[in-house]
């Protein structure tokens, strides 16, 4: 019995310490606005256009972003892939959730004009942990800072 009440007594502090460890490792930091557009930022948008974000795992992500993910998130219309800064195209893919986003680009998707997202695009050198960084820095920078670092 002094076990059972030994447990209940801790729970509230296993619960303080997680939301330390989560506030500590990811920080939401805000994305400057004038770098979003509903059609994303004129041009293609190559990561030196982007500011380096304060957050470890944004950086991260942004420079796995850069090598395996801009080709096509940076811009390409040819392939159909939402523009990075893009809130217009962005705003109804971040409305499913970080997990399903991050289940998308790991295993692939084919969306409704056929247009597809290669399995951790393209590049099977990468862990699920770095594709989900790369998800967040895209996120991050598509205006939806408090969702990148959740
Ligand atoms: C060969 C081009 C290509 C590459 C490289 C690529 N993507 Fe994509 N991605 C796409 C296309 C096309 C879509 C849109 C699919 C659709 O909805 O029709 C997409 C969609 C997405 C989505 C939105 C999924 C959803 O549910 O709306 C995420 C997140 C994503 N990509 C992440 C990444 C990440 C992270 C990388 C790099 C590790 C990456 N992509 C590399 C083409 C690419």
């Amino acid at each position: 019995m002094t076990g059972f009440t030994h447990k209940l007594g801790l729970c509230p502090l296993v619960g303080v310490v997680a939301v330390i460890a989560a506030a500590t490792s990811l920080r939401a930091e805000p994305f400057p606005a004038n770098l979003l557009a509903p059609k994303g930022i004129e041009g293609f948008v190559t990561v030196d256009r982007l500011p380096m974000p304060r957050d470890a795992t944004l950086q991260q992500g942004r420079a796995i972003w850069e090598d395996t993910c801009q080709a096509c998130h940076g811009g390409n219309k040819l392939t159909g892939a939402p523009k990075i800064t893009a809130t217009e195209a962005w705003h109804p893919r971040l409305k499913q959730g970080l997990g399903v986003l991050f289940d998308h680009a790991i295993n692939g998707f084919t969306g409704p004009k056929y247009t597809l997202m290669p399995a951790r695009g393209g590049n099977e050198d990468l862990n699920d942990q770095e594709v989900e960084a790369a998800v967040r820095f895209m996120v991050w920078a598509s205006g939806a800072g408090d969702l990148a670092t959740e």
